[in-house]
């Protein structure tokens, strides 16, 4: 009975099956060395306030560095009737230094508790995310400077639309991570508001000192209203988003490489320690990292819906359902982690296969949108220059020629003021040329764009 910090007001012992279906040690214990930080913080700041004195708060600060040494080495044994890892550090603490240990829980509770150590947490994890994501981008700005000159189909309605340069696809990549990296550190702002000291939800009579203990635990700010601190897991939420988005991105050029690895593209070939075989058919050199990589996007993408689902019908303050959300979030983290861990050295090791780009890159009439802004700079309103170009496409597909094949009478019985010079914009290195707005693919542009992002993440580094 006794064995429970709570047992005070009961005459019963808690049901075998009721510590197996509360307890959540068995997962929060990754928040360990975060609790560990936030008890230290908080006993400093109560010896300074006057609740222990220098000697206890020498006492609690040393048992606890030595029982996170002992959790890290994989000595301790945590205990599922302990409930949690606050529980199971506060006891190992009593049972190491005795009753000043019982004095460590003085002017806070759990729930603020909680709140603390899982914003250490995402904290840290942000910190992490926001790293992999910045080397995801170096090896697209890598393989940018490498792919110089590659003239790659652009799609849209994945139907053959303009030529694109290889650079400019993977500098849109490198575009979407910087987002991700921004909605974290935006996310960030909001994680590093410190909520102890709001304690159970009322706050507390204890004279506790929250800016020291923000100081300490290098929060930004405090959370204002205690009720609102206890409670909230916005600060999860919105990770949580931005986990998604990340998994989101990588889908998306996952399920693109996919395609460009296979036969029918042939564009690219994936590096063989990234790919696995079939069992089956001897020839098979499957894409499965890509495929896993789009695969667990819906894990993460389901997480997030969990929680907000988890947290929708609670009303305040705190709720025993929010317990729920550490397993949804660490396997968001976990995901993700992963999946940007495998997306470097795969982005890095692939090759493009240049011969067989080339060797179709004329097909599909890529320079046909050029051609008609050719004949809209010459005055031509854009609806009827884009139903002149469309005729003279079909004639090509007629003849099942590119553009550039057609003779110069064709152009010229299409409007006169089509001559030679569309020779200037046809094909696709001349179409890409043409373009000339600002983030377009034109090559100069585009180099621009590479310089920009060599400094940028330099500095960043
Ligand atoms: N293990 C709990 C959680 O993760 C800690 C807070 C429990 N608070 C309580 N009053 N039972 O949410």
């Amino acid at each position: 009975m006794a064995d429970k910090p709570w047992s005070g007001v009961f005459d019963r012992a808690t049901d075998r099956r009721v510590e197996k279906f509360t307890e959540s040690v068995s997962f929060d214990c990754r928040l360990y060395a975060h609790d560990i930080r936030g008890s230290i913080a908080h006993a400093n700041m109560l010896s300074k306030v006057g609740i222990l004195t220098d000697h206890e708060r020498h006492q609690i600060v040393t048992g606890l560095e030595e029982i996170g040494r002992e959790i890290a080495a994989g000595h301790f044994q945590f205990r599922q009737e302990l409930e949690d890892v606050h529980m199971n550090v506060e006891r190992a603490l009593i049972d190491r230094i005795g009753d000043v240990g019982r004095k460590l829980h003085t002017g806070r509770s759990r729930n603020d508790q909680v709140s603390t150590d899982l914003r250490l947490w995402v904290r840290d994890e942000i910190d992490a995310m926001s790293n992999r994501l910045e080397a995801l981008q170096h090896t697209f700005l890598t393989r940018a400077e490498r792919d110089a000159n590659v003239i790659l189909p652009g799609y849209t309605h994945m139907q053959r639309a303009q030529p694109v340069l290889a650079q400019h696809y993977w500098l849109a990549y490198i575009e979407k991570l910087e987002r991700d990296r921004q909605r974290l550190a935006d996310c960030r702002t909001r994680v590093n508001e410190l909520p102890l000291g709001s304690a159970a939800l009322a706050g507390t009579s204890i004279p506790i000192d929250r800016q020291m203990v923000a100081e300490e635990l290098e929060f930004d700010g405090i959370v204002a209203n205690s009720l609102d601190a206890s409670s909230d897991r916005d600060f999860v939420l919105e990770f949580a988003f931005a986990l998604s988005t990340i998994a989101t991105h990588l889908s998306g050029w996952a399920e693109e490489w996919i395609l460009w690895s296979t036969t029918e593209f042939g564009f690219i070939h994936l590096p063989q320690e990234f790919c696995t075989g079939s069992s089956i058919m001897p020839q098979k050199i499957n894409p499965d990292v890509l495929e896993l990589i789009r695969g667990r996007t819906g894990r993460v993408i389901g997480n997030l819906v969990s929680l907000l689902v988890l947290i929708k019908g609670l009303p305040l303050a705190y709720n025993r359902d929010l317990q729920e959300d550490k397993q949804r979030l660490f396997d968001s983290v976990d995901t993700v982690a992963a999946c940007l861990e495998l997306a470097a050295p795969l982005v890095a090791g692939a090759e493009l296969n240049r011969e067989r780009i080339a060797a179709r890159i004329e097909e599909g009439y890529l320079d046909a949108t050029t051609l008609m802004e050719h004949l809209i700079v010459k005055g031509v309103p854009q609806r009827t220059a884009h139903e002149i170009i469309g005729n003279l496409v079909a004639v090509a597909m007629k003849r099942g020629v590119p553009l550039a094949k057609l003779p110069l009478q064709e152009f010229q019985s299409a409007h006169p003021s089509l001559d030679e010079a569309v020779l200037d914009v046809l094909g696709t290195d001349r179409a890409i040329e043409a373009f000339s707005s600002y983030g377009s693919t034109n090559p100069a542009q585009v180099a621009h764009q590479i310089e920009l992002w060599r400094e940028r993440l330099t500095n960043n580094a």
